[in-house]
């Protein structure tokens, strides 16, 4: 046996990219997608079979397999682990389900500091050793690094609070400006929690975390700067305390106005969704960390046309700077035809560039291809 491939800037693209050095000339720029495992995938469903997708989850050869399947499929630059962000949380005991269709959802949601006592702290060897099973178990197939993940407590607080998805978060800002000591203490049971789940994944063999903030830009920068930034900068130092060569990758939607900080929270790779372009992203981060995005998940449903003309767009707009990775801006939508993915791949590996820029920077404002001139 010669055990796992121990992954470095030198052999994998991924990790070159998140450390903002250039790609080499035969594989410039590195593809994974979110959620590139699941529901899109017609050999997803006889995997996951009749149970929750907590009970595939839980049982490592499933998960591993389910892993796989994207990676065999697209040849991507990366795995990442089957999991969710809820995952540690319903191992504390906390009581949260995943009801299909809808999302994560607690019959008792998180009011008082009598709540407090429902999120057990985590021992990682019993009750994340299904997690750490599965990591093993990848590692030793896979030849590109895996990323393992976990829910920034902001994005978790609001399921727990709301005890649904919620289109205002009402409940978890009030909760976060009204109750300020309270929050500080949910935030800090959900950081420990993410921390004791990343440093088993970095412990088992992930290559690279991602700290899923999805929800956070529903926060003025102010509240997120006072209330959400610290915990998530805690959990970003302790990964870097434990393992400083593994990178850090920071996540969330409609963060425009938020990804200076989630960069100086200690990220080493930003994402950035659809709405704002790579090269204000760049500008506002500084140049400081290395960019991850940012198709639009809706365009892919469109004909290829379409979806080729924005990967080319979105190409040219990060203008060969080292320190890409491309990815949609959020999750693969269910309804996704796997070809198209497979596609994004091949294209992205064959006409990215991170040899440094080229052109004068300048903002390109018209994505798509004009539409058919009207008729009438
Ligand atoms: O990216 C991957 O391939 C890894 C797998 C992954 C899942 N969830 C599996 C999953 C990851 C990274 C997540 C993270 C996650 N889960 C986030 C952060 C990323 C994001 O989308 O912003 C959030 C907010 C969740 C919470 C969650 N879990 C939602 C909103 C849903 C959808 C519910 C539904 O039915 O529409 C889930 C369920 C879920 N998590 C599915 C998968 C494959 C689908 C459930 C199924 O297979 O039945």
């Amino acid at each position: 046996m010669t055990g796992p491939v121990q992954h470095t800037t030198a052999t994998s693209p991924l990790l070159r990219a998140a450390a903002g050095l250039p790609g080499s000339a035969s594989d410039p720029v590195p593809v994974w997608f979110m959620r590139q495992a699941g529901r899109s995938l017609p050999e997803y469903f006889p995997v996951r079979g009749d149970g929750t997708i907590l009970d595939a989850i839980r049982a490592p050869d499933r998960a591993t397999e389910i892993t796989l399947q994207p990676v065999r499929r697209y040849g991507v630059d990366a795995a990442i682990l089957f999991s969710d962000i809820v995952t540690p949380v319903w191992a504390s005991g906390f009581g949260i389900d995943i009801t299909p269709g809808v999302g994560p959802t607690c019959e008792h949601p998180f009011a008082s500091a009598d709540d407090l006592g429902r999120l057990r702290p985590l021992d990682a060897d019993a009750d994340l050793a299904f997690q750490t099973e599965t990591v093993h178990q990848l590692v030793a197939e896979l030849t590109v690094p895996l990323i393992g993940f976990a829910g920034a407590p902001f994005t978790l607080a609001a399921y727990l609070v709301e005890g649904r998805p919620s289109r205002d978060h009402a409940k978890v800002k009030s909760l976060m400006t009204g109750q300020p000591e309270l929050w500080h203490r949910l935030a800090d049971r959900l950081s420990d929690l993410a921390i004791t789940t990343l440093l088993a994944q970095v412990a088992a063999g992930a290559s690279a975390v991602q700290l899923f903030d999805s929800w956070a830009g529903v926060l003025h920068p102010d509240l997120y700067r006072r209330y959400v930034a610290p915990h998530s900068a805690r959990i970003l130092a302790a990964v870097a305390d434990a393992a400083p060569d593994i990178p850090r990758f920071h996540f969330g939607i409609n963060t425009g106005e938020l990804l200076d900080q989630m960069a100086g929270a200690g990220a080493d790779v930003v994402g950035v969704d659809w709405r704002t372009s790579l090269s204000v992203a760049r500008r506002r981060t500084g140049g400081s960390v290395a960019l991850q995005g940012n198709l639009d998940p809706a365009l892919c449903l469109g004909p290829w046309e379409i979806v080729e003309a924005e990967v080319r767009r979105i190409l040219a707009d990060n203008n060969g700077h080292p320190g890409h990775i491309f990815n949609l801006g959020h999750g693969v939508l269910p309804t996704t035809d796997p070809d198209i993915l497979g596609r994004i791949v091949a294209l992205v590996h064959s006409e990215g560039r991170a040899d440094g820029p080229t052109t004068t920077e300048t903002l390109r404002t018209n994505p798509l291809p004009d539409p058919e001139p009207s008729t009438r």
